[in-house]
């Protein structure tokens, strides 16, 4: 009879489970408990929400700042403070999250995809000049995954076409651009407090800006068009309700304490691995323009598929059974790939825009060769905080190890 040894165990080369931040604690605790000998929970003069206002303001200087509901509460408000009229154009990046583009469409806007960078994966500023027409209203830079946009660039095509500058900047708390904070150089600075971001409070979001001209409005945009400043009420425009609430600021107003500590350990642990990655075979790592600062929400790199003797997919499985925590891909598509835009599916099957010859735009014309190369090839790797350098030496020996066993000779 013979006997067949049992296969011995695969010990993954990453041999620990992932590191998980403590994201709540006293600093929450006692707003909340502050909070809650309150009043009132709204948030006009909360205190929390003014808390959080002053907090938000350590970090990033600007004059109007509006707390509000989410991410997509602040852009929407940003685009409609800039009064679009039915069919106008911004020009918005296709690898976003839909809440970048759902304030242009509810405004009768027309969101107009321009290309990205191939190792920034954000807005190539020579694809946003070609799209720049007489229509166009605003650009709309994503700075995608923590990585900031070269809005430099963005803000003199902006100024050289009379166009808004609206910066969202939900994926990348604390970035930089040329040392200075993100959101800054646009008309408008967008944040999300979602659950998944950087700092969060459930859901929440905050829009600002430095404009003397759209500052003074904007939070009628988000507050039915109400003026609580001259109290009454007389909606002049038509306005959503976006308002943030008093225990959202408070959980959001002390987690911004912790943001450049957040930042900082989650910028460290994205450059060790950009460094401890390089040379690995097949891999196109994202690349940081030189004086920005990226704060790595998460880790987007690209693989050369042509280098492989498997799939992108097949790699990034690969990379799991080494302990590596990689998903093959980012979103499943371009955004303009989604069945809301190929339907052209806005208002009950209708496009009213389109409908009454205001825009020519059909979705199902779109193509940004770039972004769909990136939507290909790209794995995403898990970065954050509590991420020590001891465990992301072993990721990056895990992926050195599985690109050089599945790389062709
Ligand atoms: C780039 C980007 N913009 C906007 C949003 C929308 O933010 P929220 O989910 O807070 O509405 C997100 C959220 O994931 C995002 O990643």
């Amino acid at each position: 009879m013979s006997t067949t040894a049992a296969p011995s165990a695969h010990r993954p080369i990453v041999d620990e489970p992932v590191p998980q931040p403590v994201r709540w604690g006293a600093p929450e605790l006692a707003r909340l408990t502050a909070m809650v000998q309150q009043p009132s929970l709204f948030y006009w003069k909360g205190p929390q929400t003014t808390a959080l206002i002053e907090e938000f303001r350590r970090h990033y200087a600007f004059k109007y700042c509006y707390p509000c509901s989410s991410g997509t509460a602040s852009l929407h408000i940003a685009v409609a403070a800039l009064k679009l009229k039915p069919g106008d154009e911004v020009i918005v990046a296709p690898i976003t999250d839909m809440g970048s583009v759902i304030g242009v469409l509810f405004q009768q806007g027309v969101p107009v995809f321009a290309d990205l960078e191939p190792r920034t994966y954000n807005l190539d500023p020579a694809d946003v000049r070609r799209k720049v027409t007489s229509r166009t209203r605003a650009i709309m830079a994503v700075h995608l995954a923590g990585n900031p946009c070269n809005t430099t660039a963005l803000a003199a095509i902006a100024q050289e076409h009379g166009l808004a500058l609206i910066e969202d900047c939900a994926q990348s708390w604390g970035a930089r651009h040329q040392g200075q904070p993100i959101g800054l150089v646009g008309d408008f600075g967008c944040y999300s407090f979602n659950d998944f971001k950087h700092i969060a409070c459930g859901d929440g979001g905050l829009v600002a800006t430095n404009s003397e001209q759209l500052g003074p409005g904007l939070a009628k945009w988000g507050d039915k068009s109400y003026d609580r400043v001259a109290g009454g009420r007389a909606p002049e425009e038509l306005a959503a309700n976006y308002r943030m609430s008093e225990p959202q600021s408070a959980v959001a107003a002390a987690q911004l304490g912790k943001l450049t500590d957040i930042v900082a350990r989650r910028n460290r642990a994205g450059e060790l691995l950009t460094a401890r990655l390089a040379g690995a075979p097949g891999l196109l790592l994202p690349t940081v323009a030189p004086g920005d600062f990226h704060s790595y929400w998460f880790y987007l790199l690209r693989i050369e598929p042509a280098k492989f003797t498997v799939s992108r997919n097949e790699l990034a499985a690969a990379f799991n059974a080494e302990g590596v925590i990689a998903g093959p891909g980012y979103i499943p598509t371009t955004v303009y790939r989604y069945p809301v835009f190929q339907n052209h599916n806005f208002f009950g099957g209708a496009w009213p825009v389109r409908d009454l010859g205001l825009t020519t735009m059909d979705y199902r014309q779109v193509n940004c060769p770039v972004a769909e190369a990136i939507i290909a090839d790209c794995i995403t790797l898990r970065i954050n905080e509590a991420m020590s350098d001891a465990y992301i030496e072993k990721v990056a020996r895990a992926v050195q190890t599985v690109t050089r066993r599945l790389a062709r000779a």
